[in-house]
């Protein structure tokens, strides 16, 4: 038996039986480059946790759940915001839009679900004001063809200021009426230099009109704001099960990802300690959620991109089209050279597959398990965008299946087709399957059986 199978036969035998053994903290993190249904995953598990933590990005995230005949649209709220026994909290690595956190609270509110007194947002947390906006729509204009393709929501530019230090604001200050005035009025008139230099056509920033609407805002976040690294240290001495949630996906994290076509944080499982304040070691598992395919928004190199009728296929019938910009995604078969990278980069316990049931009634369906780069072989990710771009898939072929899926909650009644679809993926990953997901609604979930 090998180590790795040692260290599986371990975590089934304890990990995976929620109800006796305590789980105190575990995250799920997307394998791809975005949407593999995380935020579905996570509402699955948010039921046996206490608190359910946001670590980092901001509201470029779009989180679907559907239960009850309803759906939730998530951006920078956490998953965990939608039951009222979960405690949510924004950490320190989140990019807060405070008039975009207030629109989605206010819109749960509308529906039924007042949470802004279950929700945490941390002091030490940044927040994006009007000039990274504005900064990042000229940035992205001024790249032309080669532009990053971003969600337009400021995240990268807050990220920048952050790092560079002398023109950022946290909650902490946006909180202090006269702190935050004084900075307004201290970046603004360097800001609008720096806009007309990068863009003549840039409009021109009020700082006093900015004062008013964040002040406004800032006086309805007040009470949510605290010191939320001390509140999980505590909540994890006194065994409370916390989950994070990660946002985006570990191919558009900012170091390890298929740079510079990425995000600006680290969305593999390597930003949830920096992003949260935790110590690594209490995060006992780790679930990474991958689709049965592959899909991408937004511009950079995708080796096993379907631009052809079959894309198309996918994309119709998995409905891939962005949730917070609505722009049609990129979609290719799935890529297990970058979903292995990502698996192992984070040290993923178990991977869940999501959307099986798109790929029903395909004669045939393909799994990238290696890159032909300029007649090199290989199986692991390259570190130049330049060389990914150049990369062909080699493809292995496995029979498709034509039943509809959607409806089966048990893995031993799926087609043996598809059944062997889930477990080429596992032995190529190299992780362990332990959710597959057949559809948008909590119910149309597989949850495998431990296997001795
Ligand atoms: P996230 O950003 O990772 O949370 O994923 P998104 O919510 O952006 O995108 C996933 C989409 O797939 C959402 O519209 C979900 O409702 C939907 N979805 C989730 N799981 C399944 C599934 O197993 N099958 C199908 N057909 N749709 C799913
Ligand atoms: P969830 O959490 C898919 C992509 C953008 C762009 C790049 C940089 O729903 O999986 P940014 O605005 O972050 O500077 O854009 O990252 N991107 C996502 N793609 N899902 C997301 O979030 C994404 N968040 C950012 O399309 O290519
Ligand atoms: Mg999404």
């Amino acid at each position: 038996m090998s180590a790795w199978v040692d260290i599986r036969f371990l975590f089934e035998s304890t990990c995976l039986n929620w109800a006796s053994v305590p789980v105190p903290a575990t995250s799920v993190i997307g394998l791809q480059w975005g949407d593999e249904a995380k935020g579905k995953i996570v509402d699955l598990l948010t039921e046996k946790h206490d608190i359910v933590v946001r670590y980092q990005g901001g509201n470029n995230a779009g989180h679907t759940v559907k239960f009850d005949g309803r759906t939730y649209k998530l951006s920078l709220l956490p998953t965990g915001v939608l039951q009222s026994h979960v405690k949510s909290v924004i950490a320190p690595g989140v990019v807060v839009n405070p008039l975009a956190l207030l629109k989605e609270l206010d819109g749960l509110a509308a529906g039924g679900h007042d949470c802004s007194s279950r929700l945490m947002v941390s002091d030490r947390a940044h927040v994006i004001c009007p000039w990274h906006l504005l900064e990042e729509a000229a940035l992205e204009k001024s790249r032309g063809r080669e532009a990053i393709g971003t969600t337009g929501r400021g995240i990268g530019t807050c990220y920048r200021e952050k790092v560079g230090r002398t023109h950022a604001i946290r909650i902490g200050d946006l909180i202090v009426p006269e702190v935050f005035a004084s900075k307004v009025r201290q970046i603004v008139p360097f800001k609008q230099k720096v806009l007309s230099a990068l863009d003549p056509e840039c409009p021109v920033m009020d700082a006093e009109q900015i004062i008013a609407e964040y002040s406004a805002a800032a006086d309805r976040i007040r009470p949510m704001v605290a010191d939320t690294t001390t509140y999980l240290l505590d909540a994890l001495e006194q065994n409370k099960w916390i989950l994070f949630e990660g946002a985006q996906g570990s191919l558009l994290d900012v170091d390890h990802g298929t740079f510079p076509y990425v995000t600006s944080s680290n969305s593999s499982g390597c930003g949830i300690h920096s992003g949260s304040g935790i110590p690594e070691r209490s995060i006992v598992k780790m679930i990474g959620v991958a689709k049965a395919y592959t899909t991408r928004v937004g511009g950079g190199p995708f080796p096993s991109e379907l631009d052809n009728e079959i894309g198309n296929r996918i994309r119709i019938a998995g409905n891939e089209f962005g949730t917070v910009t609505g722009r049609p995604r990129r979609c290719g078969w799935f890529d297990a050279v970058a979903t292995r990278y990502s698996a192992r980069i984070s040290g993923v316990d178990s991977i869940t597959i999501a959307l099986l049931d798109v790929l029903s009634g395909f004669d045939e369906v393909c799994i990238c398990e290696a890159y032909d780069i300029n007649g090199r072989i290989t199986r692991d990710l390259p570190s130049r965008c330049e060389d990914l771009a150049a990369a062909r898939p080699v493809l292995r072929k496995v029979p498709g299946w034509k039943e509809d899926i959607s409806g089966i909650t048990e893995f031993s009644k799926l087609p043996p087709t598809a059944q062997q679809y889930c477990r080429t993926i596992e032995e190529i990953v190299g992780r362990p399957v332990e959710f597959v997901s057949v559809g948008p609604d909590r119910a149309q979930t597989i949850h495998m059986a431990p296997r001795s």
